[in-house]
Order: structure tokens, then sequence, then C-alpha cells
């Protein structure tokens, strides 16, 4: 690629340049026939816009709240594991980041920095991120640290009872690299040489009993908020509002858990109706522009977060990527909340959009 890269799309490629094969092959791969993963971002581009004229737009506001922190654009940074396989810095690199650019990052449970490092290297507001491990006393540690540590809210991951098949990590024997939160408690060692060395471990390390009865233990072991993520069915949202959750996040793990789940975006206003507002709705999953953050906000979702994009800019500039994917989805934002008459978040609406279902009945 010629030149400095103009959209988010573009850092893949450069990522691609910078990372072993099977690191890229990790970060960008999802589950068997990645139909979902294409989804994801095709689902997207099949919603366009119902633009309003004629309103100020001389300034556009992008800033909102999420549990109660302002944050800079309705843009946050979903957890994602091994950020040291993409930048020597890691986590902390991705965290300075999200504090440059004001906003929150959710720090996966298997990253390669610690609570502790991730908390002392900035003051971006941080969540934490939960896979229960089989030792249950170890997730109640992770949590208590977190706690300590100043993380704000506890992201519960739900779709991962096992890990995903991801065929890549198969042929490439994915290894799994040192996690330093879980050094000490839980055994990385995989004595099966055969395929996904990940995928091994994650089958012998998490809790796959897990259940609705569990988020009630989980309540009880913080004070945090919870929020769950892996949510794709009204008949689920429901029960997360019952069990008192602060938070839903409507996700398919970047498609990287059960392939043929519908894209994200197509599934956010069943999820949001079931809601009802009773707790804020997030999405993630395929967001590479600020057109897409703008179609999930009309939907219904408060923020949406993004997993890859970040990972990509990591590998390829380090701090700066990341603040540079941010920042350019952010300014993507603005100029589409402009273009569409819409100064600020709380301006978009559903009538801002036209999904692919209701072209075909206007047509009938
Ligand atoms: C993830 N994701 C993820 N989710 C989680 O809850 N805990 C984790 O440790 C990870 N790890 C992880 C690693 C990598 C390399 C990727 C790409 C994703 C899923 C992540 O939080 C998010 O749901 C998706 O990445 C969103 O989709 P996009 O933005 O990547 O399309």
């Amino acid at each position: 690629m010629e030149g400095e890269p103009v959209n988010v799309n573009e850092f893949q490629e450069l990522a691609r340049q910078a990372l072993p094969k099977m690191y890229y092959d990790f970060f960008s791969g999802g589950a068997e026939d990645q139909h979902t993963l294409k989804e994801n971002v095709e689902a997207f581009r099949r919603i366009t816009f119902r633009p309003r004229i004629l309103v100020d737009v001389s300034r556009i506001n992008l800033s909102t709240t999420v549990l109660g922190y302002k944050i800079s654009a309705p843009i946050m940074v979903a957890p994602s594991s091994m950020h040291k396989l993409a930048h020597p810095e890691g986590e902390i690199a991705t965290a300075r980041a999200a504090a440059a650019s004001n906003t929150i990052m959710v720090l996966s449970s298997m990253s390669s920095c610690t609570i502790e490092e991730v908390a002392s290297s900035c003051n971006a507001i941080r969540f934490f991120q939960l896979y229960v491990y089989k030792n249950r006393d170890v997730a109640a540690q992770l949590v208590q640290r977190a706690e300590r540590n100043g993380y704000k809210a506890i992201v519960l991951t739900v779709d991962a009872p096992m890990l995903g098949r991801r065929e890549a990590d198969i042929k490439n024997k994915m290894i799994v690299p040192p996690l330093k939160n879980i050094e000490g408690l839980v055994s990385t060692e995989v004595d099966n040489d055969e395929g996904s060395i990940l995928e091994g471990f994650a089958k012998g390390a998490l809790d796959a009993s897990l259940c609705w009865r569990d988020i009630g233990w989980l309540r009880s072991i913080t004070n945090l908020p919870i929020l769950i993520k892996g949510v794709l069915t009204r008949e689920d949202a429901i029960k997360a509002t019952e069990v008192g959750v602060a938070g839903i996040v409507v996700s398919n793990h970047g498609a990287r858990q059960l392939d043929y789940t519908p894209a994200t975006i197509t599934v956010l206003e069943e999820v949001v109706h079931a809601v009802g507002g009773k707790v804020p709705v997030f999405l993630d999953g395929g967001v590479r522009r600020g057109t897409d953050v703008f179609k999930a906000l009309a939907l219904g979702a408060q923020a949406i977060l993004i997993g890859r994009p970040v990972v990509y800019g990591l590998a390829a500039k380090g701090e700066y990527g990341v603040r540079k994917v941010i920042h350019m989805l952010k300014d993507e934002l603005e100029l589409t909340m402009a273009l569409s008459g819409c100064p600020s978040v709380k301006d978009i609406t559903r009538s801002h959009l036209r999904t692919e279902h209701e072209k075909i009945h206007s047509m009938l």
C-alpha cells in the first residue's frame, strides 16, 4: 500500500505485513467457513441512509456516556487477547491509546500484560472482561484484582464455553503465549501437540458448565456492574435483564465462535426491543467505518466496540496506530452525523436508516 492508511481497513494489510503468519491468522480469522466473519461486515453495507437536510450541523457533538462515564465518542475498545503478539508493548499501548482518545478499554482476561500493569500505565477508564475458569477461585481472584485496581465494570463473556473451531489456528498449531493474569493459577501446559494448542488449553481450562444461575454467584463476589457479552436473541436478552445485569453486548465474538450466527447488526434491534430500555445495549462485530457506528446507534446501541481494528492498528504502528484507528472512526462518524443532519448522538434515530427488509416492503 502506498502512503499512510486513510481508513481502518487499510490497517489490516499493514498488520498482515508486520506480523508472522501464525499471529496474523490468529487475529484475523473466524470460525469454520468464516461465513459470519464476512457477514458481520457485509450486513452493514446493506443498510442505507435516510439523511435529513437543512439542519444546523456547524457543531457536532460525538460525546456520550456509558454506565455514567463520559467518553468522547460512542466507540470503545473490545476485549481481545494477547496484544504482545501484535506489539511488544501489548495492552499497555492499547490502554494509553484509549486514554488519549478519551474512551473505555475492556481488558481481556487473556491479556499479555497484567491487570495491574495496565491499571498503572495510564488513566484510561477500564472494564475487565472475564472468562470463568474451571477453578472458580481463579475467576474470583481476577474479579477482585480488577476491582482493587480501579476497573469500573466486569464484562462476562458468555459465548465461549469452548473455543470455536478456527481452522487457520489448527493448521498453524497456534501456541498459548504467556497469559500473565493467570500465571501460576491455571496451567497453560497442553500435552496434545496436534491442532491448535490454544484450543486445547481453552478446553482444559474454561468452565463449560457456566449457566444463568452463576450470574448470581458473580454478583455475590463483586460490587462492580456486570455486562454480559455474547447475546444474540430476544430470549437471552430478556433473561439477562431478569438476572440483573447492568448492560448487554450484542456480539458473536467477532465470528470466532459459532459460525452461521447472524451478523450482529441484524439482530441488534431485536435485542433492543426485548430489553425495552431497562439497560443499555452495546454492539460489536464488523464495525469498520463511522457509517457503521452511526447505523448501530440508529438501531438502538448506546455505543459500539471494535476488536480487530484495534489489533491491526497496534500491530502496524503501536499506540499511535490504535489512536489513529479510533480517530479515523470518530472523524468518519462526525462527517456521517453532519451529512445526516444529526448534531449530537441523541439526534440519531431509527428514521435515519433504511434496512434491506424495509426496501423490500416498500416495493410490495
Ligand atoms: C477477540 N474477542 C474476545 N472476546 C472476549 O470476550 N475475550 C477475549 O479474550 C477475546 N479475544 C479476542 C481475540 C481476537 C484476536 C479477536 C479478533 C477477538 C472478541 C472481541 O471482544 C469482539 O467481540 C470482536 O473482536 C468484535 O468483532 P470485530 O470488531 O473484530 O469485527
